[in-house]
């Protein structure tokens, strides 16, 4: 394991998630409560950096990834502070995948879904794998290398389908056997008509995304779980996981199916302090 977390605002006032991606840091600034006077919130991350410095012992600041929240006409904003366009290569067990540490807030790679990206890779041999939301497809990678026989790799994207595309490249995959697919998740199970025996579903919390009908997982995650339980085979199983921070499984998803909240196994220990990073649930056919 070479990318991982290793502080996460465990001092209150240092507000910063501190990730590992192999030789680089990576480092994200949390919003400061709004009676912080600027100025302060700027020395406290002056010195987060310091002790970066000295810890990973880096010559060059600006070879540390930092994401900073900036103030603009009362939102918050993320300010990129090097555009650097170029992607470096990381791994995850047998996985490589690439990552961008510069020019997003999120990097190519969700750390807090290591274990459910591993489970993944334990149980897809000779499976069909749907993954839904697919991001960069690091999940589908796992799949792949863990013996999947075919997947499916559905996102709005076209920037995430390319990227995922260059991390089939470079694990040696065919775009013909793990295929990316844009569209509108809900508008794809609609109409789609096979079935798969593993599935995984990551949905954002929220998304206003022009082109797309808006989606807030805590409103449509019934709806979304029932078309995506319609494309699950008899014996297969679904994953659905959510960074929603309040979330709460709509009832009648435990009626029709059999559940099991994963969530404890799912929370890597490296974000054990954080036991609302994610929600995560294992569903299989009554
Ligand atoms: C995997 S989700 C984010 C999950 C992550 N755990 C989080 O909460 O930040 C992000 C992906 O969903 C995709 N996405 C958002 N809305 C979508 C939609 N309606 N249909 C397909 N993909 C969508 C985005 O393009 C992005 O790649």
């Amino acid at each position: 394991m070479t990318c991982y977390r290793v502080y996460d605002a465990d001092i209150p006032e240092y507000a910063v998630a501190i990730d590992v991606y192999e030789e680089r840091i990576h480092v994200a600034e949390y919003a400061a409560p709004q009676d912080i006077p600027d100025e302060k919130t700027a020395r406290r991350l002056e010195e987060v950096l310091d002790a970066v410095q000295v810890v990973f012992k880096i010559a060059d600041r600006q070879e540390i990834a930092l994401k900073q929240r900036r103030r603009q006409r009362g939102t918050e904003q993320y300010q990129r502070l090097k555009q650097e366009q170029t992607k470096r290569v990381v791994h995850e067990s047998p996985v490589k995948a690439l990552v961008n540490l510069h020019d997003y807030l999120d990097t190519g790679l969700f750390l807090d879904h290591r274990p459910l990206r591993c489970w993944i890779r334990g149980e897809a041999k000779g499976r069909h794998f749907l993954n839904l939301f697919s991001y960069t497809g690091v999940a589908t990678l796992h799949a792949a290398l863990g013996g999947a026989t075919t997947s499916t790799s559905v996102d709005a994207s076209s920037t995430y389908l390319k990227w995922f595309n260059e991390n089939l490249a470079l694990n040696g995959l065919s775009e013909r056997q793990h295929r990316g697919v844009r569209a509108d998740v809900r508008q794809w199970l609609s109409e789609d008509q096979r079935q798969y025996d593993l599935i995984m579903v990551d949905p954002p919390s929220f998304s206003n995304s022009s082109g797309l009908p808006d989606f807030d997982v805590q409103a449509d995650h019934a709806e979304l779980l029932a078309l995506a339980m319609a494309r699950l085979s008899a014996n297969g199983t679904l994953y659905f996981s959510t960074n929603h921070r309040r979330f709460k499984l709509d009832d009648a998803i435990a009626e029709r199916w059999q559940v099991s909240e994963v969530t404890a196994a799912s929370i890597p220990q490296d974000f054990a302090r954080n036991k609302r990073i994610h929600a995560c649930f294992r569903l299989t056919h009554a």
